[in-house]
This record gives structure tokens, C-alpha cells and sequence, in this order.
């Protein structure tokens, strides 16, 4: 039988919070504000998923799906020097892909199956879920469309996550209320309507920090894990896990340093 590995964040404080780290064999969803650090502590767990257990890590390979285009191997240096080992492997551990479209997003899960076989694997990135599925299903009728394809991704990726006891680290974005009025107005018509009429958005999150998650409840209930990121005071974010079955709904406090994410 597989055992379930948990993989350190780079934080003690985000660690305790999540009973020790994220846990493979799931998906884990992070969501929050641009630069509350959910690129940043992308790049820290590639590095240490690759550590040995005593370190937080998996001893594993490490797969990176970047829809964004914010993917910086020369972070993952930085975040390997904190860590003590050698830069130039830790990035040759990294598979990384950048999905073009959404099409692309869920063809890459097939082409990482064949890789993950080989039982390397440890931990699986995607920064973020929701990117290309936004651009691609824009449409006014395109929703329930966007929604079964979403759907067939996550359902792809929790199996990936059991059957090769990989952690699966999702980011997704959430807009915050207040600013729905001036996104409205800074991006096309087609990024306002995709906000707005996100049925289940509304509803689960009403009241969650005033904040409405782009993907709505098909992405919510994907995750096992999800947690909230928000900036804090000065240079501080805090974590707020948001539903887990196993964690209470506590908060912890970390920074983003030039190794990473940290206390
Ligand atoms: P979006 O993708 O825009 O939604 O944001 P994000 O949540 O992915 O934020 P990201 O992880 O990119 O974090 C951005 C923050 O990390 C900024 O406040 C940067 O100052 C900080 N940051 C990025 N690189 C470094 C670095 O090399 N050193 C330090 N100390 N901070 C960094
Ligand atoms: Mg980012």
C-alpha cells in the first residue's frame, strides 16, 4: 500500500496549520490576490519535494504545468542554495510545461502519466487552473462548456494524485469583490461576464473575505485541501485553510525571502 508523503511548505508556521505540509495522494488548492505568494511557494516546493523526509521533502521528481508564464528557473537556484543542494540538478528535477490552451492543459496530464509510471514523482504544479479555461471559454453560452472540461481535468488530476501517490498543488485566483466593477473595466467584456456569472462562486464563497474564486463550485470541490492567501501587514501574507476534512480553520503567518517561502 502507498503511504501518504506530506511535503513542506518552507514555512513552520504554514506547516503546522496543514498538520505538516501538503499532503500527496490529493489535490491541494491555494488561492488569493496577485503577489500574496502563490508563485513564490510553487517554486519553494519544487525544491523541497526533492529533499529527503527528515527536511520536509519526498525524495521525488517534481512536474510543473505554468499557464502563466512566471516560471523562474533561476528562483529555483536561489531556493536550492537555502536548502544546501546542488542548483543545476534541482532545476534538471523540474519537468516543466507551459500549456498553450486549455486543450493543451489536459493533454499534458497524459503525457506526465507515462512519466509518472516510473514512480519518480512527487509532487505536480499548476500555477494556475484556471488561466487557460478562462481565455478559451469566454463566450456568454461557453460556461457550462468551460465547466465539463474543468471538471474532466480535475477528475484526471485526482486520479493522477492516487495512482502515483503524487501531491497535486493547484493555484487558483480569486478576485476580490470591490474590484469586480474595475476589472470590469480594464479587461474585455469577455473576462467580466466569466467573473460574474460564475454560478456557484457567489453562493459557496458569499462572505469568504469578500471574495468571489474564478472556477466557481466545480473547483472548490475538487481540492481536499484549500487554503487562502492574503497579504498581511508590511512584508507579512497569512494562510487561512479554508475546508479541510483533517485541519481546523486556523491561520499562520509567513514571508517570501530570497530562498523562498519561510517563517
Ligand atoms: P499572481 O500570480 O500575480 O496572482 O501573484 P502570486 O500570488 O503568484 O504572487 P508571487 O508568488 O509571484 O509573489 C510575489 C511576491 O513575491 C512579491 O511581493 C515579490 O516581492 C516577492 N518575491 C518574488 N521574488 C522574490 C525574490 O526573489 N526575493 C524576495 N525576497 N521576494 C520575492
Ligand atoms: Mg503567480
Amino acid at each position: 500500500r502507498k503511504r501518504v508523503v506530506r511535503i513542506s511548505t518552507g514555512s513552520k508556521q504554514f506547516d503546522s496549520i496543514l498538520g505538516g505540509g501538503f499532503q500527496s495522494m490529493s489535490i491541494s488548492e491555494v488561492f488569493g490576490e496577485f503577489r500574496c505568494g502563490k508563485t513564490q511557494l510553487s517554486h519553494t516546493m519544487s525544491v523541497i519535494a526533492q529533499l529527503p523526509t527528515e527536511l520536509g521533502g519526498a525524495n521525488g521528481k517534481v512536474a510543473y504545468i505554468d499557464t502563466e508564464g512566471t516560471f523562474r528557473p533561476e528562483r529555483i537556484a536561489q531556493i536550492a542554495e537555502r536548502y544546501g543542494v546542488d542548483p543545476e540538478a534541482t532545476q534538471e528535477n523540474i519537468a516543466y510545461a507551459r500549456a498553450l490552451n486549455s486543450e493543451h492543459q489536459l493533454e499534458l496530464l497524459n503525457t506526465l502519466s507515462r512519466e509518472f509510471a516510473g514512480g519518480a514523482f512527487r509532487l505536480l504544479v499548476i500555477d494556475s487552473i484556471m488561466n487557460c479555461f478562462r481565455v478559451d471559454y469566454c463566450g456568454r453560452g461557453e460556461l457550462a462548456d468551460r465547466q465539463q472540461k474543468l471538471n474532466q481535468f480535475l477528475m484526471k488530476l485526482a486520479h493522477m494524485a492516487e495512482e502515483f501517490n503524487v501531491c497535486v498543488l493547484m493555484v487558483s485566483i480569486i478576485i476580490p469583490v470591490h474590484a469586480l466593477h474595475a476589472v470590469g473595466l480594464a479587461y474585455n467584456a469577455c473576462q467580466t461576464n466569466q467573473v460574474q456569472s460564475d454560478p456557484g462562486a457567489s453562493s459557496l464563497f458569499a462572505g469568504a473575505d469578500g471574495r468571489k474564486p474564478v472556477g466557481g463550485h466545480v473547483l472548490a470541490h475538487a481540492s481536499t485541501t484549500r487554503v487562502l492567501l492574503r497579504k498581511g501587514r508590511g512584508e507579512e501574507r497569512v494562510a487561512k485553510i479554508q475546508d479541510s476534512p483533517d485541519c481546523p480553520e486556523r491561520e499562520a503567518i509567513y514571508i517570501i525571502t530570497n530562498g523562498g517561502i519561510n517563517d
